[in-house]
Parts: structure tokens; C-alpha cells; sequence
């Protein structure tokens, strides 16, 4: 069993011990959603990566299995990807027995250190049983590097109109899309994103999403980004864009490119801690959500955060879902709704009149370590809505500034923040403005909030380390508001297995 140190979520996955970062192969197969990540077994600080491994029949109770990946002389396992090759596409399984392909990066320190350009090449391995064990190809690495610095993380997807598969490769300042019959040989079809989007950092971890709008049905293409530093909050932060993919290039639709005009970038998540996230591979079509998972913190200071044992957390697995919104497109999360499964109803309440100041503890009673808070509020007069989740002496709080359309979460007073400078700065995000009523959806887990205004218009996600796990909740109007409607979730802690 793990130890329970103070600040170790409840439900979000975390590592037995030491350090993680990115989420890696996350894939669904045989009836469990495997989740391998960025790992160092050997220190709570980043270093040689390997890829742990964990299982889960619901993305939130996950077993932890034995270390996937392991260096060798090629280099160190970065990010990556897996596919199941159902086809057998590879010839490394067979038609009854689909092989598990990883395709990852290997980082050759050496080279780096030796100061050549093509240190980062991209390397492949499979499983025939389920990912419980894993072959490297005798022929790695699959792609080699044409000289470029940053050459990483390889996001696989089959492409079925052509029938071949497509990978999205951060390479610098922009996307390669490379495309291959079987999995081992490659070539680069296009490029993209060299002259859009933000541009503050290194371009790492895409994801291209084919995707299907609720409304009208139609499918688009949704490019996700992530990039260090250059995030709105500081730090690293996952952009994305809209468009269409034909097989070869991604071409950004004219609309979302207008938006492009008049803002740097849309983030998928405007909170710190969200980063590097990409989504499960073969989820069944009678499934069909998007479903996405991201490493909970920040380049900033995740080496800093302080945990003891262990070192870094993933974000609630989250439903990604393409929205039509009055400015255009819009990608929205949603927590899954495998949540619903781990929570119990503490407390209900409808039409409660806000003055200034309510205590939401006298109508919720105790506030649990790990819990859910859904609020639906109708602004009337007032046009600032805070949430203060406090213990004695520190205090988090999310200020929603209708006029102003924006949500901000302010951790300068909620518990330890001075191990890396940036960490207390307020974060703000992007909400439409002057709504006659605002929807959050609150999940708290010790460490963490996460948060969703207007069911995943604008998600947040906030580590933060109280001396003690907040146990009182106010929320205040600067004007005559109501309550409609307010729900507190226990949410029953997984016992890792
Ligand atoms: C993103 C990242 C990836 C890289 C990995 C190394 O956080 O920098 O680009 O593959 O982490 O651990």
C-alpha cells in the first residue's frame, strides 16, 4: 500500500514512489485502460526516464504494474504513444492476437551532452500480452533524426480513410505529421504551426483529435499543443487548434483562425497545472468519448512541490468534448462520468439568497478531503462571485468577475507557496461575460482543485498545499445573488491496488 503522506491525493493517480510527468501510451484494450507515464524510479526528481505502468477498469481505481520501459544503449524513454495494431499492420502479432505498439522517444543523453542535434530519435516496442511485458523492435530506432533539437513525443492514431497511421511529432517550433502502413517505416507528410498559435516555448506532446460536433454531427480535427514555457498563467499549458485533417496536412478552419487574430492562443485547461495531456487510444466506438488525462503540474516548479516520497499527480480523466459557442468552435472538458461511481451525495440544497458573506459549511456540514462541489448560481445584482476554501489560518479562493468574463484563482495565502516564486501569482481564465447565471463544478482532493465553470467551458486545474486540508467553504457576492441549486459529493478515496 502507498504511504499516505498529507498531501497525496485520494483519487488522482499518483506513483508508488519518486518522481512522474507526462502521461504516456494511454490506450484502451482488452477491457483496461492502461496508463504508462514519464518515470525516474530512483529519485523524487526528474532524471532517466522510464515508463511506469498502471491498469484501470474505470480510469480511477488503477492497479500499479512493473516499469514498462527501461533505458537502454539507445537513449532514455521519453514521451510516446500506443497503439493496438488490430490489423497486425507491424507483423509483430498476429490477427488473433493484435500486438500492443508503443512508439516513444528515445533521448541519447550523450549525444545531447556531446552537443550534436539529432540526440532525440523515435523508438518502437510491442506486447503480446496485454502490456504486461514488452519487446523493444530489433531495429530501433524506427525514425531516425533529420537535425533537428526537439524531436519528441510521438502521438499515434490510424487514419482509416487511407488506411495507414498518422503521427503527430512536437519538432521544435511546430507538428510533423508523419504517415506509415505498418507502424515501422515513416515518412513526414506535412508540417504545421510554425506562424500560429503561442509561441513562448518549445512546442511539446500533440495530439490530433478526430472528433464529431453534438450538434450538427459533423466531424472536425482538433489539434492539441503543449508548450514550455509560454502558458497564460507562466509555466507550461496545453493549446489547441480547430480544423481538418485530410491524411496528409491539418488545415486550421478561417474562423478559428480570426480568433487567432485577436488572441494569442485557446487553452485547453487556464489553470497552472494541467500539462502534457493527451487522450486513450482505441476507445470502443460504442463508447466514443474523447477521453483525456494530463500531468498536474508545471515545469515552473514540479521539482519543488512539497511532497516527500513521491513527486507529481495526473488529472482527473476528463471527456473532451467539441462545442459550438457564440464565438465558434470550442473544446470544453468534463470530468468523466466514472466519477459518479466513487461519490456519495452529502448534501443538496436549492434557492439559497446570498447576501455577502455565506458560510457553505453550516449548509453542506463537513467538508471532506476529497469531494465535489456543484453550484449553479443566478447573479441577479451581482457581478463577482467568490468561493474561499480555508482552514484556520490559509485560504484558496475562486473570484468569478462576471462584467469581465474571467474566473481567477488566487493561492498566494492557501498553504505552502514559497518553494518556487511563481507558484503564488493568481491565475486567470476566460469565461464568457454577463451571463444571468454561471454553473461550477468544484473537485477537491487534498492538493488540488479542479475546476469547471459552465460545464467545461473554462476547466482550471490548481495544485495548492495546505497545513491542513481545508475545512471550511464560504462563498460571497458583491450584490443580491441566489443560489438555485448546490450539491456536495463525498468522493471515496481509491485504495490503490
Ligand atoms: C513534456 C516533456 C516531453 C518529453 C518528456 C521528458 O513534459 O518535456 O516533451 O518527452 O517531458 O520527460
Amino acid at each position: 500500500n502507498l504511504d499516505r503522506e498529507m498531501h497525496r491525493p485520494t483519487f488522482h493517480f499518483t506513483p508508488p514512489a519518486n518522481w512522474m510527468n507526462d502521461p504516456n501510451g494511454m490506450v484502451y484494450y482488452a477491457g483496461e485502460y492502461h496508463l504508462f507515464y514519464q518515470y525516474h524510479p530512483d529519485s523524487t526528481v526528474w532524471g532517466p526516464m522510464h515508463w511506469g505502468h498502471a491498469v484501470s477498469d474505470d480510469m480511477l481505481n488503477w492497479q500499479h504494474l512493473p516499469v514498462a520501459l527501461y533505458p537502454d544503449e539507445l537513449g532514455t524513454i521519453f514521451s510516446g504513444s500506443v497503439v493496438v495494431d488490430w490489423n497486425n499492420t507491424s507483423g509483430l502479432g498476429s490477427k488473433d492476437n493484435p500486438p500492443m505498439v508503443a512508439l516513444f522517444t528515445y533521448h541519447d543523453v550523450k549525444g545531447e551532452q556531446a552537443g550534436t542535434l539529432d540526440f532525440q530519435t523515435q523508438g518502437l516496442a510491442y506486447s503480446l500480452d496485454k502490456g504486461r511485458t514488452w519487446t523493444k523492435y530489433n531495429q530501433n530506432p524506427v525514425m531516425k533524426n533529420p537535425g533537428l533539437k526537439d524531436y519528441r513525443d510521438p502521438k499515434v492514431s490510424w487514419y482509416a480513410p487511407q488506411q495507414k497511421w498518422i503521427m503527430a511529432l512536437a519538432q521544435g517550433d511546430h507538428i510533423g505529421f508523419h504517415s506509415s502502413k505498418n507502424l515501422i517505416d515513416w515518412q513526414e507528410e506535412s508540417t504545421f504551426g510554425e506562424k500560429i498559435g503561442a509561441h513562448g516555448g518549445v512546442w511539446e506532446c500533440p495530439d490530433l483529435l478526430e472528433m464529431t460536433i453534438a450538434s450538427t454531427g459533423e466531424t472536425k480535427h482538433v489539434l492539441l499543443v503543449s508548450l514550455v514555457p509560454g502558458a497564460p498563467n507562466g509555466g507550461s499549458g496545453t493549446q489547441y487548434f480547430v480544423g481538418d485533417f485530410d491524411g496528409s496536412k491539418f488545415i486550421v478552419d478561417p474562423d478559428f483562425s480570426e480568433r487567432l487574430a485577436q488572441q494569442e492562443a485557446l487553452w485547453l485547461d487556464y489553470g497552472t497545472d494541467n500539462y502534457a495531456g493527451v487522450t486513450f487510444s482505441d476507445v470502443p466506438d460504442a463508447d466514443g468519448r474523447t477521453l483525456f488525462m494530463g500531468w498536474m503540474s508545471n515545469w515552473l516548479y514540479a521539482r519543488d512541490v512539497p511532497t516527500k516520497k513521491w513527486r507529481g499527480s495526473m488529472t482527473l480523466p476528463r471527456n473532451l468534448v467539441l462545442q459550438e459557442t457564440a464565438l465558434g468552435l470550442q473544446l470544453f472538458s468534463k470530468p468523466v462520468s466514472e466519477l459518479d461511481n466513487i461519490s456519495q451525495r452529502v448534501a443538496e440544497h436549492n434557492n439559497v439568497e446570498v447576501n455577502s458573506t455565506t458560510d457553505l459549511s453550516t449548509l453542506l456540514g463537513q467538508i471532506e478531503e476529497a469531494h465535489r462541489l456543484k453550484v449553479t448560481v443566478k447573479r441577479q445584482e451581482a457581478s463577482t462571485l467568490t468561493f474561499n476554501y480555508k482552514n484556520q489560518s490559509e485560504q484558496l479562493s475562486i473570484r468569478l468577475d462576471a462584467s469581465a468574463g474571467t474566473v481567477t484563482i488566487d493561492r498566494a495565502k492557501s498553504g505552502a507557496t514559497k518553494f518556487e516564486a511563481h507558484f503564488a501569482n493568481p491565475q486567470v481564465g476566460v469565461i464568457s461575460p454577463s451571463l444571468d447565471a454561471y454553473s461550477f463544478d468544484i473537485i477537491y482532493d487534498k492538493a488540488s482543485i479542479e475546476l469547471f465553470v459552465n460545464n467545461g467551458e473554462l476547466s482550471m486545474t490548481a495544485l495548492a498545499f495546505p497545513s491542513t486540508p481545508y475545512s471550511e467553504i464560504t462563498f460571497s457576492a458583491d450584490g443580491q445573488a441566489l443560489i438555485e441549486q448546490i450539491s456536495m459529493d463525498k468522493i471515496i478515496s481509491q485504495q490503490v491496488k
